[in-house]
């Protein structure tokens, strides 16, 4: 018997992210080649036509799972019946403004947002959200939709992971399939700590760890790092434009998982609500290590931190407190 349908909800649709994302989740990439989708796309007035445009593709593109779009500049019509929600829309930094303009300016569309997903969409719906700050973005959602469930808002830093796993796989000329638990900690930002300590790379002589295959200790704890840190600068500078075909490509695997579940022996890196594992403090939106089972996500637990790993989460999550005090002083 054919499912029903699952709406889901992308904002900032008419962008670049969301230009990417519609026609990869119209095609079952990320609920699933036998999943019927509708989707919903919200943006802000200024991109109503442009918006408009992403329908017509939409419907030239007769993508056979596709059974509805609702095109909106109205949050609520957006917001109503979605299963899913891709928050992809934010207000871009803009040369001359600070770190306080451009928080200020998402944070207070995440407030607004949170209401109306509270109000409007389907019980249980699974949020991700994408804009930067992401972490913190999610945060404010989360705090300003307090019937959603904590376990259901998260945000992206599975881009910052698949990112881990593309490193590893070109230095050890190795397929970016059999490599895997790699870890992003943190915050979607620079101070991210990739960690490979439990990572492992399949063999044709069994499974290696990634140190003992790289064995180079300072590339994995220096140039590595630094690497995933900042590729998302590195293709601002390369394209002019902030990555979008990655971004999209993550969110539908994040959004997959949590739905589908992570296979045995895997994990993968999400922005979950903290609950003080790992040392970690609680009431943050931090990144960790999860598996996903029956829909819902679980931090892995039991993993070794080192002294130099133990810094390295404390910084991000330095960071992520400031981020939040500094997101409650521009919504005071
Ligand atoms: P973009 O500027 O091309 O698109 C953003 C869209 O959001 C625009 O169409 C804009 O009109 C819309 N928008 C603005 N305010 C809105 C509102 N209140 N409601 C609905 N829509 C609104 O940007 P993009 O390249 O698509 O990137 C989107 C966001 O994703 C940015 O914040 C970017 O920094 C972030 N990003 C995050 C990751 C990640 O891994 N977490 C990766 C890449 C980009
Ligand atoms: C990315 O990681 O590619 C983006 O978050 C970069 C950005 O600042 O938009």
């Amino acid at each position: 018997m054919a499912k029903d349908p699952v709406r889901v909800l992308v904002t900032g649709a008419a962008g670049q992210i969301g230009y990417a994302l519609v026609p990869m989740i119209a095609r079952g990439v990320m609920l699933g080649a036998d999943q019927p989708v509708i989707l919903h796309m919200l943006d802000i007035p200024p991109a109503a036509e442009a918006l408009s445009g992403v329908k017509m593709e939409l419907v030239d593109a007769a993508f056979p799972l596709l059974k509805g779009v609702v095109a909106t500049t109205d949050v609520v019509e957006a917001c109503k019946g979605v299963n899913i929600a891709v928050m992809v829309g934010g207000f871009p930094r803009k040369e001359g403004m600070e770190r306080k303009d451009v928080m200020s300016k998402n944070v207070s569309i995440y407030k607004s947002q949170a209401s109306a997903l509270e109000a409007h969409a389907a019980a249980n719906c699974k949020v991700l959200v994408v804009a930067n700050p992401a972490n913190t973005n999610a945060l404010i959602l989360k705090e300003f939709a307090p019937s959603i469930p904590e376990k259901n808002i998260t945000c992206l830093t599975r881009l910052d992971h698949n990112r881990a796993l593309g490193q590893v796989s070109e230095r050890l000329s190795v397929q970016i399939s059999d490599v895997k638990n790699v870890i992003i900690w943190g915050n979607h930002s620079s101070t991210q700590y990739p960690d490979v300590t439990h990572a492992t790379v399949k063999t044709s002589a069994g499974e290696k760890t990634v140190r003992e295959l790289v064995a180079d200790d300072a590339w994995l704890n220096g140039e590595f790092i630094s690497t995933v840190q900042q590729r998302g600068a590195a293709i601002i500078k390369a394209r002019k434009f902030s990555s979008a075909l990655s971004a999209a490509s993550s969110a539908c695997d994040h959004i997959r998982d949590w739905v589908v579940g992570t296979p045995e022996g895997t994990w993968v890196s999400m922005g979950v609500y903290s609950d003080g594992s790992y040392d970690v403090p609680a009431g943050l939106i931090y990144s960790f290590p999860v598996t996903c089972k029956n829909g819902e996500w679980s931090i892995v637990q039991g993993l070794s931190i080192d002294d130099f790993s133990r810094n390295k989460l404390n910084k991000t999550a330095e960071e992520l407190s400031e981020e939040k005090a500094l997101a409650y002083s521009c919504l005071a």
